[in-house]
């Protein structure tokens, strides 16, 4: 008898592509990530009197990014933005000593994120948030945090971006010194696993809507993120088009867009930004749309919702851009199995994009 070995299915330990083998590893990388909180304490123990941060990153590092903002600017209130590393050279004038500047790249090599660090680094105390242990950016940055998610193969950007959130979350307590946070970090580990249980739904939702040729996601606050990190997994391996929007802007334009059973993906955790989301998802939904909604399993105002991802109550908005993103990350990729695409590789993108 002959072993056939194929290295590359060997390197898959035995899942059918690299990007769901990643997704599945996000409960240990969780761990990994929340076991650099004591390094990352130190780091921020050692940061120069700052007035205001400023974040710069591209695509999914920079919806990372985003919900870095919506967390300092809540939690602690210090002036935060987020700049595309692409459009930060229109920026620099306003930057001084007094600006900490957050680099967030999983590769570590984004051109664009390089040529805005040099430009930032002449004038402010610069941090990079790195996956990729010894790239370009941890050599020219002041302090360096790791994501330690390990190697992604995947172009689509999935462990990579739950570990740079772990690492904005703990950040944000020790700078905070928000205990609090902190303790409920500890529990996001153990309920990261559930998710991962409810495969077979997402792959009938999945099904239903593969022949879409558009999507809404719609959040709020912390969500406004998952929205356009949703649609930015949608677009990137299943070819269809995929918009994330906040909820309460819907009404200035995109609600003329909604019709009969157009998918709508509703991101709806509880907090204070409940309400005022729920009624924007109601809204849409009056006008046809087919919603998906991802809410507590308490909520009993989803009742009649037929297609519902349902997480624990105890993760409320601040907590749920850590794993609502999950189910997104599954959707989209089985959407792109159900159409045939290879999400590992699609069309037109690369891993790590070199040039400006
Ligand atoms: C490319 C990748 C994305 C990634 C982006 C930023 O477009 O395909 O997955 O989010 O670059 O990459 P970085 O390595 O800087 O996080």
């Amino acid at each position: 008898t002959t072993i056939t070995w194929d290295p590359e299915m060997a390197e898959k330990g035995g899942y059918e592509h690299f990007m769901i083998k990643e997704i599945y590893e996000e409960p240990q990388v969780i761990k990994d990530t929340l076991s650099e909180a004591e390094k990352i304490k130190e780091i921020v123990s050692k940061f120069k009197n700052f007035n205001r941060i400023c974040f710069v990153a591209c695509g999914t590092s920079y919806h990372a990014s985003l919900i870095g903002e919506y967390l300092i600017e809540s939690q602690i209130g210090i002036p935060t933005e987020v700049i595309l590393a692409s459009e930060f050279e229109y920026f620099q004038k306003t930057l001084d000593k007094h600006t900490l500047v957050i680099f967030i790249t999983q590769s570590g090599e984004t051109a664009d994120t390089i040529k805005a660090l040099k430009i930032a680094k002449k004038k402010s105390e610069t941090l990079a948030i790195v996956n990729v242990v010894g790239s370009s950016i941890t050599r020219e940055a002041d302090h360096v945090i790791y994501t330690r998610a390990g190697p992604e193969i995947s172009v689509a950007a999935t462990k990579t971006y739950i570990s740079q959130l772990i690492c904005i979350y703990l950040l944000v307590a020790y700078l905070g010194e928000n205990e609090k946070l902190l303790d409920n970090l500890y529990k996001i580990s153990r309920l990261s696993e559930k998710i991962l249980s409810r495969e077979e739904q997402i792959r009938e939702i999945a099904k239903k809507y593969k022949f879409a040729r558009d999507f809404f996601y719609i959040g709020r606050g912390f969500n406004y993120p998952t929205a356009l990190e949703g649609a930015l997994k949608l677009k990137e391996i299943t070819y269809i088009h995929g918009e994330g929007y906040p909820a309460g802007e819907l009404k200035h334009g995109p609600l003329a867009l909604i019709e009969d059973n157009i998918p709508v993906v509703g991101i709806l955790p509880p907090g204070p930004s409940y309400r005022k989301t729920y009624n924007n998802l109601q809204e849409i939904k009056a006008r046809g749309a087919d919603m998906i909604i991802l809410g507590a399993n308490n909520d009993t105002h989803l009742d009649d919702i037929e297609d519902k991802l349902l997480f624990d109550p105890e993760i409320d908005e601040v907590l749920s851009p850590l794993l609502y993103i999950i189910d997104l990350q599954l959707l989209a990729y089985y959407i792109s199995i159900e159409k045939g695409i290879d999400p590992d590789k699609p069309k037109n993108l690369a891993k790590s994009v070199t040039v400006e």
